[in-house]
This record gives structure tokens, sequence and C-alpha cells, in this order.
């Protein structure tokens, strides 16, 4: 059977995720060597992990990074599916198709997706059903711009995307919610711990109970004591800062004790 989705991986609450989106980066032997020098930490941790660690490689990686770390605490995710299960769709991955590559999570409307790609919210919604059908933990991403902030709409904006977005059976289980305001996303900008705290509060009002936020967007190892420390922050979206396995390991290890 497609789809072995969650395999034993759920999550307490209260234990935070740090995820790394690799993002369009690494040819084979990048990757192979990221793997391995995450493999190596997480091993040497052994069950003292404070937290769940994922990666997301890009396609072409998912399956030479999901043999190296098999059998280690890190799991494994996609960048994005398609809505449908198969079919006449040139260049798209299905939910299915990650899932045999023994990915249990996928990030879904990134902003780099949604601007580059013209993603709607609606599109997200098939996609968020798509990850469901086939096992995955749907990685919701959401988050304002430099103008709706500054206009006073971020709040506004969030919302509508998370209404627009997640489909009307939304569960905590199968469901994280990545915050990622588009300005802080590879700028080296981060948002303010109180905003980041304002933020996840209103999102968590509008979400399942018990389904995990993350804050994404700049952070790095000087930033991610103070992020992670925030009781509102239920882990981490990195992207720069994951393709270097010393950084990740760095970010990972602020996270609290659950
Ligand atoms: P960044 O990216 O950490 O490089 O800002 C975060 C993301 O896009 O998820």
């Amino acid at each position: 059977m497609i789809g072995t989705g969650q395999r034993g991986r759920n999550m307490a609450i209260g234990t935070k995720l740090v995820a790394g989106n690799w993002k369009m980066n690494g040819l084979r032997q990048d990757g192979a060597t990221l793997a391995h020098e995450l493999k190596e930490r997480a091993g040497a941790a052994g069950g003292a992990l404070g937290c769940d660690l994922l990666v997301c490689p890009p396609a072409t990686l998912i399956s030479e990074v999901g043999g190296i770390l098999a059998g280690s605490a890190i799991a494994l995710g996609g960048q994005d599916c398609h809505a449908a299960p198969k079919g006449a769709y040139t260049g798209d991955i299905s939910a299915e198709m990650l899932a045999d590559l023994g990915c249990n999570y996928v990030i879904l409307g990134h902003s780099e997706r949604r601007q580059g790609h013209g993603e709607t919210d609606a599109v997200l919604r098939g996609k968020i059903a798509a990850a469901w059908r086939a096992g995955l933990t749907a990685i919701l991403c959401v988050g304002e711009t430099q103008r709706q902030r500054q206009a006073g709409e971020a709040i506004e904006v969030v919302s509508s995307q998370l209404a627009g977005a997640i489909p009307d059976a939304g569960a905590a289980a199968t469901l994280v919610v990545a915050y990622e305001p588009v300005w802080a996303i590879g700028t080296g900008l981060t948002a303010t711990a109180e905003d980041i705290s304002a933020m996840h509060a209103e999102i968590r009002r509008r979400i399942p109970a018990g389904t995990r936020i993350l804050y994404g967007g700049s952070v790095n190892p000087k930033n991610s004591d103070t992020i992670l420390g925030l009781s509102e922050v239920d882990g981490a979206l990195v992207g720069g800062a994951s393709l270097n396995a010393d950084d990740f390991w760095t970010i990972a290890q602020s996270c609290p004790a659950a």
C-alpha cells in the first residue's frame, strides 16, 4: 500500500520540530555529505535529541538522502506536491510518490511557490488534501509581505491564508503551520519575539487544537535560542542555515526540553 505516512512518528505535543528546507540546492554528492553529517550527529545524540528533526531535500535527492538517513531519528519530507495522485502533469510530483520514497512530511504553500508558481489558497487546499490522502503531514506556510505588515494587514492576510487553504477535515496530527513573514525569508531579517508570539497566538486560535506552529525566516544559530525558547513557537522552518550541518545542529539544540 502506498502511503505508510506517520509510521509511528506521532510526535508528542510539546516536542518542537526543527525542519530544514534545502530548497533547490545540492547535487547528489552535496546531499549525501550533508545527510551523513546529520546522521552522525543524530547518532551521537542518541535518545537525547531534544526535538523532532526533519529535512526536506530537493526531489532529486530524496531517495539518496532517505537511504542515508534510514534508521536515524531524522525524518524526510518533500517541498511540494501535486493535488492529483498521478496523471498527465509534466514536471510535477504526487504526494503518493513522496510517501513511496519514505517521506512523512511535505512543505506546501511556501511563499516562493506562491510567488513563483502562482499557488493560491484554493490550490493549496487540494494539495493538503492530497498530502493527507497519501499519509503525509502537511506543513502549510503562511505569512505576510512587508507592505502588508506596514499596512497593518498581517493578521488579516495570514487568517485568510489559513481559512482558504486548510480543508475542513483539518486535524492537528497531520498538519503543521509555518509562520514565515515573506520579508524575513533569506534576508537576514527576523520578526521580533513579540511579533512572532503575537502572530502565533492569532494563528493558534484559527487552527485545530494541538497543531504545531513553526516560525521561519532567517532562523540561524545566533537567534535560534530566542526564537525556539518562545512558548508560542513549536519549532522552526530553516532555509539557508539548514544547508550547513553545524548550523542546523546548533539550531536544533536550541530547543528547550519538552
Ligand atoms: P531562510 O528560509 O531560513 O533562508 O530565511 C526559510 C524558508 O524559506 O523556509
